[in-house]
């Protein structure tokens, strides 16, 4: 079986790293580059930190290149709150020593689909700043876009307001115009990526794996276990690793429930600014969405430790 080629889109941020430990250890995935975004942090941030998770991977040859640095028609607004200053805090990186490509997103996204003999498919898991720009260059593209990918959204409320979840927030606009763009689409939205969590006694199993991999991903989750030292062993921490629930709808098809829906995002609500309406019924309009309503938070955190495994 051949594997699918990948391009990675994030604003690393403790949860775009877990995906893309699970993208880069599977057999299924051929990851080609990874564009970055604004969005948990600044676009500094966000580019270090994914040079510094390649770095620590030893894969610093997935080239990374850097996007957009705020949303398209909004002021940028941080996350910093959640993935502290650095936008990756917990994890000590030592000194960075590799750079991202010196060629613009839009030219290496392109590069990237028109080379690609099959088709990619674009994993988003940040602010859609990036993909929509690129969709808009290269509408000659879209036939060689087999799905987008998406961490984003919600069938029912939000996390960053009370009707969008962040990265959609941030960007409502490009995520409509992804939305609208004609490719299929997968929302993997917080019914199922608010299930992604682990407790205490899965943080130590996944550091007892003993890789370079699981170091990072136990260090990242510890960030967010400091913050509940009241959390016993068993309690599910608050920090969902929403972001790998991507990838792990594409490599397994026994974790992540995906139901048809005709999906449209709201732009111009006074309090509904990036609020992914999603009609299930199709009653709005035909399918055009995949979206998630579920997870099997398990078999998710197997998949994560067999990536930590694989990834020496
Ligand atoms: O709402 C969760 C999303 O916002 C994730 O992609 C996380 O990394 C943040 O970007
Ligand atoms: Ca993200």
């Amino acid at each position: 079986m051949s594997r699918i080629p990948v391009l990675l889109d994030g604003d690393p941020g403790h949860d775009d790293v877990m995906a893309m430990v699970m993208a880069l250890a599977s057999d299924k995935l051929d990851v080609k580059g990874m564009t970055v975004v604004a969005g948990n942090s600044t676009l500094a941030n966000t580019s270090t930190n994914a040079l510094r998770t390649l770095e620590w991977l030893g894969l610093e040859h997935i080239p990374v290149c850097t996007g957009a640095d705020h949303p398209i028609m909004r002021p940028l607004q941080i996350a910093d709150s959640v993935h502290g200053k650095s936008g990756l805090d917990g994890p000590n990186f030592p000194p960075l020593h590799t750079k991202p490509v010196e060629k613009n997103f839009v030219d290496f996204m392109a590069d990237i689909v028109r080379e690609s003999e099959q088709k990619v498919t674009i994993v988003c898991m940040g602010p859609q700043t990036n993909v929509a720009i690129f969709l808009l260059a290269n509408p000659d593209l879209k036939d060689r876009i087999e799905r987008i990918v998406f961490m984003g959204g919600a069938a029912y409320g939000g996390n960053w307001s009370p009707a969008a979840e962040f990265n959609i927030w941030e960007d409502a606009e490009a995520a409509k115009i992804v939305c609208d763009s004609g490719i299929p689409v997968v929302m993997c939205g917080l019914e199922a990526t608010n299930y992604a969590r682990v407790n205490r006694r899965e943080i130590g199993e996944i550091r007892a794996i003993g890789t370079r991999a699981s170091t990072l991903v136990a260090d990242l989750l510890q960030f967010f276990a400091d913050k509940r030292p009241d959390a016993d062993d068993e309690q599910k921490l608050e920090a969902p690793m929403h972001d790998a629930v991507t990838i792990a709808s594409i490599i397994s098809d026994d974790c992540v429930e995906l139901r048809d829906a005709h999906l449209t995002i709201e732009t111009d609500g006074s309090y509904t600014q990036g609020c992914t309406v999603c009609d299930f019924r199709g009653i709005t309009g035909d399918f055009n969405a995949k979206v998630s309503v579920n997870l099997d938070c398990d078999r998710f955190i197997e998949l994560m430790k067999d990536a930590c495994r694989r990834l020496k």
